[in-house]
């Protein structure tokens, strides 16, 4: 018995060095964690509970044989987060570079099928050379069958995916498909095509950070929905991020304990809206003022920055936010800021996270690089996003609210739950300069006149009170309440239930 209990350590000794000190001390030279201690940094002290751990690949060719890594460059297996149980991958470039065998894949698939099935989530860490490249094909159809696993699990337990290290070609689709993507600066990359073949192709010289970097997938592409300094500090992300989310669609999202008063006044939001309505105050403030211990985790803080997208906790239950941010082009809805807002609506919307939406917003982005650019197709993602969603929904117009954004904005009129307004808000089809231009164009020469039906129109239609009188909104509200009435609004709402005519699945404008 004892010599068993040995060889046991032995392996196990063996296998918790993956491919070896050397490789352990050149991955620790580049500023990375090894796959193991990723796991332990993500994970509750002590709870992981390792899978195949002595699983290796089956190839026998290019002198493959000889060299079987137990692992085979991927640690699988389940833990918890404070309590909360998630299953998690995590590619180990010191063994064969993390490269994805059949075997390798076996290992992600057997995890993914065990979240689905018990209702977790799972936490991806990818650093990897792609396709093993003695194995060919199979291979690739390790990758598919992850993939497939990947696009089942949507929608039915979160997906995370941590990327730090190379993921390169197609392997990028796998983390493509699931909820939220996290890059570590200067040391991870994703891109379809890396910068040799783009030379080749395009005559484009380009480095791999520049292509496919934290901050490119972060700033431009949109990729990414957060860039961190280390893997320290992205692991220690991730766990504040699962902590806001449900273990599955199966459950409501967690009620953690909360220090904060719903009752809370703000004063300091009376005078949060500047006298000149031309004049940006940042949202930010208002969204801090609002949540319990002022405790706001945003998605996506880098791109489209007119919109913010995350999440806080009003009386201790999770709350995506979506507010038009006044600071960054006056809070305007754009290709950029609607796709990004309609893709953490529908998050919100799978997940049964109830959706607080922020209104300051002037109309949509004119011009032609946005109408060349399918702001059409893409303004109704955001359009469709909140018209579909069945979570409760409460909406706060604190300034401007014009045209089909007012619509778009989580209105009345897409089945928005409470809608209120502060005294400041303007509901209208336009500004009013605008407005008067047009409908008084004959005077346009008089400043006099103009400047008359101007006032004449801010005083019929600058205000709330029109859309008050009607039911659009359904109170008006003194903004230092806001976190009051808020609170109430989603406690009333925890019981909500809505659902949609049958149908296969629905054809949003993609
Ligand atoms: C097998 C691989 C490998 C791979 C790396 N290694 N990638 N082994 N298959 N894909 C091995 C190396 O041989 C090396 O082994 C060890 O991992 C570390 O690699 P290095 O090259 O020394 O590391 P580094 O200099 O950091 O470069 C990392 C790298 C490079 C940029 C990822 O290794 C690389 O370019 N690899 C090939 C990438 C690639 O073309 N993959 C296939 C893409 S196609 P030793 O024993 O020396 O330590 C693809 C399709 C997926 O992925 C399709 C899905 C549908």
């Amino acid at each position: 018995m004892k010599d068993i209990l040995q060889i046991l350590e032995d392996r196990r000794g063996e296998a918790s060095l993956g491919g070896g000190q050397k490789r352990i001390d050149s991955q620790h030279g580049r500023g990375k964690l090894t796959a193991r201690e990723r796991i332990d940094l993500l994970l509750d002290e002590g709870s992981f509970e390792e899978f195949d751990t002595f699983v290796t690949h089956r190839c026998t060719d290019f002198g493959m044989e000889s060299q079987k890594p137990y692992g085979d460059g991927v640690v699988t297996g389940w833990g918890t987060i404070n309590g909360r149980q998630v299953y998690v991958f995590s590619q180990d470039f010191t063994v064969l570079g993390g490269s994805v065998s059949a075997t390798h894949a076996q290992k992600i698939c057997k995890i993914m099928d065990m979240a689905v099935e018990n209702g977790a989530p799972v936490i991806g860490i990818n650093d990897s050379g792609g396709a093993r490249i003695q194995e060919g094909v199979d291979s690739l159809a390790g990758y598919g069958d992850v993939f497939q696993r990947n696009i089942e699990a949507s929608g039915v337990v979160p997906q995370i995916s941590v990327i730090m290290g190379p993921c390169a070609g197609g392997a990028v689709y796998s983390p493509a498909m699931t909820d939220f993507i996290f890059m570590v600066k200067d040391s991870s990359y994703m891109f379809v095509t890396g910068p040799d073949v783009v030379k080749t192709v395009t005559n484009e010289q380009v480095t791999a950070e520049e292509l496919g970097g934290a901050g490119t997938h972060t700033k431009k592409s949109s990729v990414a929905d957060g860039a961190f300094e280390n893997d320290v500090e992205a692991l220690a992300e991730v766990r504040r991020l699962v902590d806001f989310l449900p273990l599955s669609n199966r459950e409501k999202p967690p009620v953690r304990p909360f220090f904060d008063d719903p009752d809370r006044l703000e004063m300091s939001l009376d005078t949060l809206i500047p006298d000149n309505p031309n004049t940006p105050y940042d949202m930010k403030e208002l969204i801090l003022k609002l949540a319990d211990e002022g405790d706001f985790y945003e998605i996506q803080a880098e791109f489209a920055k007119n919109i913010i997208t995350g999440f806080i906790r009003l009386e201790g239950q999770t709350v995506g936010v979506v507010a038009n941010q006044p600071m960054v082009l006056a809070g305007v809805l754009d290709i950029d800021s609607a796709r990004k807002a309609a893709r953490f609506v529908r998050f919100c919307d799978c997940f049964e996270i109830p959706i607080l939406t922020l209104v300051d917003v002037p109309g949509f982005l004119p011009g032609t690089t946005q109408e060349y650019g399918g702001v059409i197709k893409h303004g109704a993602k955001l359009l469709y996003a909140y018209g579909e969603a069945t979570v409760p929904t409460v909406t706060v117009i604190t300034r401007k609210a014009y045209g089909g954004a007012y619509v778009v904005m989580a209105s009345k009129h897409l089945r928005s739950d409470f809608n209120y307004a502060w005294p400041t808000a303007e509901i209208a089809v336009m500004g009013a300069k605008g407005a008067t231009e047009i409908i008084h164009r004959a005077d346009l020469g008089d400043a006099e006149k103009i400047a008359q039906h101007t006032k004449d129109y801010e005083d019929r239609f600058a205000n709330p009170f029109v859309a008050a009188e009607r039911g659009f909104i359904d109170e008006v509200i003194r903004p230092h309440s806001t976190r009051k009435r808020v609170s109430r609004a989603f406690a009333s709402l925890r019981k909500k239930r809505r659902s949609l005519p049958w149908k296969k699945h629905d054809n949003i404008p993609l």
